[in-house]
């Protein structure tokens, strides 16, 4: 039972700290590329800033936010996010945190 119970603590774990799928995010990404760049680097026309190697966890927290719209608010950016699911978010974080 111990182990049962250890065994289903690390699923969750894992699953929590939800390693996106960094593949499935660099296909997503291609929505991004006209304001952030293909490098992550940003895009001075756009002045959409440079994301590449952020945090994962701030990825997906600064798109919460502009998603929700309350604390950070981007119109033009949330017609390409307000669709992404919360697995969608945390592919593209994967792909972008590892971005250089
Ligand atoms: C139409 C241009 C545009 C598109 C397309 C766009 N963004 Fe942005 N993005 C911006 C701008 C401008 C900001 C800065 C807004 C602000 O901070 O008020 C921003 C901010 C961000 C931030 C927060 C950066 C920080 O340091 O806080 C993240 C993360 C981000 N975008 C991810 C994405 C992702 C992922 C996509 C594709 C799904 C995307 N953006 C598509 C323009 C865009």
């Amino acid at each position: 039972m111990k182990s049962v119970i250890a065994l289903l603590f690390i699923a969750l774990t894992f699953h929590s700290f939800g390693a996106g799928d960094a593949t499935k995010g660099q296909a997503l990404y291609k929505a991004c590329i006209q304001c952030h760049g293909d490098n992550g680097r940003g895009n001075p026309t756009q002045e959409a800033p440079s994301i590449a190697g952020q945090y994962d966890w701030y990825i997906v927290s600064s798109i919460n936010q502009f998603k929700k719209g309350v604390e950070r608010k981007n119109p033009k950016m949330l017609p390409f996010i307000k669709n992404l699911s919360d697995s969608d978010i945390a592919d593209l974080a994967a792909y972008i945190s590892k971005m250089k």
